[in-house]
């Protein structure tokens, strides 16, 4: 990688790998010491109380029924507390367990618990960190089985919208929602980043998507251009503010079959790339959890829309980039 730079011209300054001031967005940890306390035991005590409720009756009915239509597309639990069951009572209806990556809370839980109670704990950091969500509109992106629309929901949201791109992902949640009846949370089966009939809301929520994408930077654009007042945007990183992108790949033994890919950007790229469309550090906080290569970005996507309205940006060439027709305010 070249080294960073920065050239004095007589009328412009030119930044090479890294970003033109050394102002950087206020920074806060995902999690404190007694925060983190606190969430473990609320965790553990969903834990214990799966194993009070284990009684093979539980596993029958409609309820369990519809969970085991859907096995092995359990990727998130979902509970369904008025039947006494969730989508992990049985062993075989979730994913096959994996390492846990964020759900451990920093290796505080072994890979098995992150796997069983997913995405309970990251819901943990989340949830003390979102606005006030009682009367907003917010869109999760990649809503998988539909855990996030559902707290949204239960916060007091007035509209709820989840995407996802993958059909039996998406039916599942369909199905859980017919169950718990949330009336204002619609489920679309769709790819947010070519599906331009998706309209903005107030606050748009995306976590671990992004880094799994052909197109990250396409993909922060689109985020962007969808969020009226906030995005937020949870997501691998790495922490350093020069410009980087790393692509990591899984591959089958006999590197003929790709199982996954990950694009690690670094935070300085991310943040240098947001002020691309006008968003500003000062519009930017950050959640990190230290020496896990993630940050929560908490984006204030409020004066972007203004300074847009007002033709006050880096390039006005980029106002219509890539049909990103930002059209709010109403001016
Ligand atoms: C790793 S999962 C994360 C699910 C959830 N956000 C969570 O944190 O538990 C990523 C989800 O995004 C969905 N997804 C990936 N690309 C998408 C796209 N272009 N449009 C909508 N959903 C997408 C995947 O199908 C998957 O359900």
């Amino acid at each position: 990688m070249r080294d960073p730079i920065l050239y004095e011209f007589e009328n412009y300054v030119y930044a090479q790998g890294r970003d033109l001031g050394d102002e950087v967005p206020v920074t806060r940890p995902l999690f404190s010491a007694d925060s983190l306390r606190v969430a473990l035991a609320e965790l553990r005590e969903i834990l214990r109380r799966d194993q009070e409720n284990l009684s093979p009756g539980r596993l029958r009915g409609p309820v369990a029924d519809g969970i085991r239509s859907f096995a092995r597309q359990w990727f998130q639990r979902l509970d369904f507390p008025e039947h006494g069951i969730s989508t992990t009572s049985d062993r075989s209806w979730p994913v096959p367990s994996d390492e846990g990556g964020v759900n451990t809370l920093g290796r505080n839980l072994t890979s098995e618990e992150a796997c069983l109670l997913r995405p309970w704990p990251k819901w943990m950091y989340i949830r003390p960190l979102l606005p006030d969500l009682r009367g907003k509109s917010i869109m999760e992106i990649g809503s998988n089985n539909g855990f996030f629309p559902v707290r949204f929901a239960e916060l007091g949201a007035a509209r709820v919208t989840g995407v996802e791109v993958q059909k039996r992902k998406f039916e599942s949640a369909v199905w859980a929602n017919s169950v718990l009846g949330w009336r204002n949370i619609e489920f679309r089966h769709s790819d947010f980043l070519v599906d331009f009939t998706i309209e903005p809301h107030d606050v748009v929520f995306v976590s671990e998507v992004v880094n799994h994408l052909l197109c990250p930077m396409w993909a922060i654009a689109r985020l962007v251009s969808l969020a009226r007042e906030m995005l937020l945007l949870d997501t691998g990183v790495f922490d350093t503010t020069r410009h980087g992108l790393e692509l990591s790949t899984g591959w089958s033994r006999d590197a003929q079959n790709l199982r996954f890919l990950n694009f690690q950007i670094s935070d300085g790229l991310l943040c240098s790339y947001l002020k691309l469309f006008g968003i500003r550090n000062e519009d930017i906080v950050k959640y990190v959890e230290t020496g896990a290569g993630h940050i929560l970005y908490m984006i204030d996507t409020r004066k972007m829309h203004e300074r847009r309205a007002n033709g006050d940006l880096p390039d006005n060439e980029l106002r219509r980039s890539l049909l990103l027709d930002f059209k709010f305010p109403d001016k």
